[in-house]
């Protein structure tokens, strides 16, 4: 059947606010124009993020009752650990309250000036924490990862020879190696077994380790499924197995495939690196084995990983954010291609063409879905991109548009309102204003700026 069916029925329902167009212009004016700065209940669909909005399963809440609220040594922490061992086998696993934590306490202990950090492609916050060191970020996603129409079918992977060159020069600066799986800040682009084997090669030529960014692991493994020869009649959590193997560590934001509301780890095989990150731990998270979380916050993350590794889940998931994407370019909405797991990226380059990339179009188009539908959706590019760490500006190698989506949370009837919506937005696309911005803060800058419409 052509039918995706979401494998799950609804069990408790949240309302969701109506707003007129004329009450969303007044709210986006009292954001100045930044979505993030909206009230959540002035949104109707909810895109800004796939992270820690998805619906919570009748068995994760059921564990949250099981939570043991111990300051140290509670047996939710050893429930947590195993069911992050079945995927991830690494010696050490530390909990921390977010990824950007994990971020934050693995670079505290290998970052520092000088030194270098490659990436597929750096996620804003895993940027942000590298360069507050003092270290530099550098991305070497694949040149298909940085071309929007390319149908290679794993653009987020690594360019091998780019990743030799940097390290035949630079390997003494260089205190890991990153991977992000699915490349998000790419397109939610996912990174072939294969070229994780290459990586890994590399990384053992100039015995430099290799962490990953793994937040969207299942997605990417269930890509691997589909679309790398020779796995197709595998079981996912073993190509997740495989993924794990081929690193020496991970940092986790667990808001996003382990199906959290809050949550992330850190976890790695040195047990000198550990001892390093459980102090620096101790001093912004907690004690070790609760790391900024509650009991029942770790009880949700490890039945959370047990679902999100079924195949009908993933299924659904990836089929679901295809039907949106698809939908999209039928109707002539420039999408990046082919489309990734847990977002929609809609080319506002492609869209508005008359904007230059410094008048931040995807800035533009994101704003005026909001205005034409109440949808919030996440410009990716010159905003959140532009500012360079010497103070300049340039723009972003595309400007997107993300729709990401929440997980097990919107239903099909949803998602063709958001089609009707970009429809009636790319319609007039030629009219749509850029922007400038008139505050903004030293990094991170997306977030709090303030815009008005050129
Ligand atoms: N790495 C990647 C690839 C991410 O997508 C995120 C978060 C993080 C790290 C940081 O994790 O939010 O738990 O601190 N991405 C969210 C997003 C915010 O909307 O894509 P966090």
């Amino acid at each position: 059947f052509r039918t995706i069916i979401e494998p799950f029925r609804i069990h408790s329902v949240e309302p969701l606010r109506m707003t007129t167009r004329a009450e969303r212009r007044e709210h986006l004016g009292a954001a100045a124009y930044n979505l993030f700065q909206l009230r959540a209940e002035h949104v109707l669909i909810d895109l800004l993020t796939d992270s820690g909005t998805g619906a919570m399963s009748r068995d994760q809440w059921a564990a949250i009752q099981h939570g043991d609220e111990s300051y140290a040594g509670s047996p939710s922490f050893y429930v947590f650990v195993d069911a992050v061992r079945e995927l991830f086998p690494f010696e050490h696993v530390i909990p921390v309250h977010q990824g950007r934590a994990a971020e934050k306490i693995l670079f505290t202990a290998l970052g520092g000036p000088g030194r270098i950090v490659p990436n597929n492609t750096h996620f804003d916050t895993t940027r942000a924490n590298v360069e507050a060191t003092g270290a530099r970020a550098v991305d070497l996603v694949i040149a298909e990862g940085r071309d929007p129409l390319s149908e290679h079918p794993f653009k987020g992977n690594m360019d091998l020879e780019a990743l030799d060159a940097l390290l035949a020069e630079h390997a003494a600066s260089v205190p890991c190696v990153m991977v992000t799986i699915t490349n998000n800040s790419g397109g939610g682009q996912p990174v072939s077994l294969a070229n994780l084997q290459g990586v890994r090669e590399v990384c053992d030529r100039y015995d430099t380790p290799l962490f990953l960014d793994a937040c969207r692991f299942a997605e990417n493994a269930w890509f691997i499924h589909e679309r790398e020869e020779g796995q197709g009649e595998r079981d996912v959590a073993d190509i997740v197995r495989d993924m794990a193997a081929l690193a020496d560590g991970m940092t986790m934001s667990a808001k996003k495939d382990p199906m959290g509301n809050i949550g992330g780890w850190l976890a790695m095989r040195d047990d000198d690196l550990a001892q390093a990150c459980r102090t620096q731990l101790i001093l912004t998270e907690g004690f070790p084995t609760y790391g900024g979380l509650a009991g029942r916050d770790l009880e949700a993350l490890a039945q959370g990983l047990r679902e999100v590794v079924q195949h009908d889940y993933l299924r659904y998931r990836i089929r679901s954010t295809a039907y949106l994407g698809e939908a999209l370019q039928r109707i002539g909405v420039p999408v990046l291609r082919p489309i990734g797991g847990h977002a929609v990226y809609l080319d506002a380059r492609g869209l508005a063409p008359h904007l230059d990339p410094l008048e931040y179009p995807g800035q533009s188009v994101a704003v005026a879905l909001y205005e034409a539908g109440g949808i919030r959706s996440c410009e990716i590019g010159t905003v959140m991109f532009g500012r360079q760490p010497d103070g300049s500006e340039a723009p972003s190698s595309m400007d997107l548009v993300r729709l990401a989506i929440p997980r097990r949370t919107y239903t099909q009837s949803h998602i063709d309102y958001v089609i009707e919506v970009c429809a009636r937005v790319a319609a007039d696309a030629a009219s749509l204003p850029g922007y400038r911005i008139t505050a903004e803060p030293p990094s991170l800058r997306h977030f709090t700026a303030a815009f008005e419409p050129l």
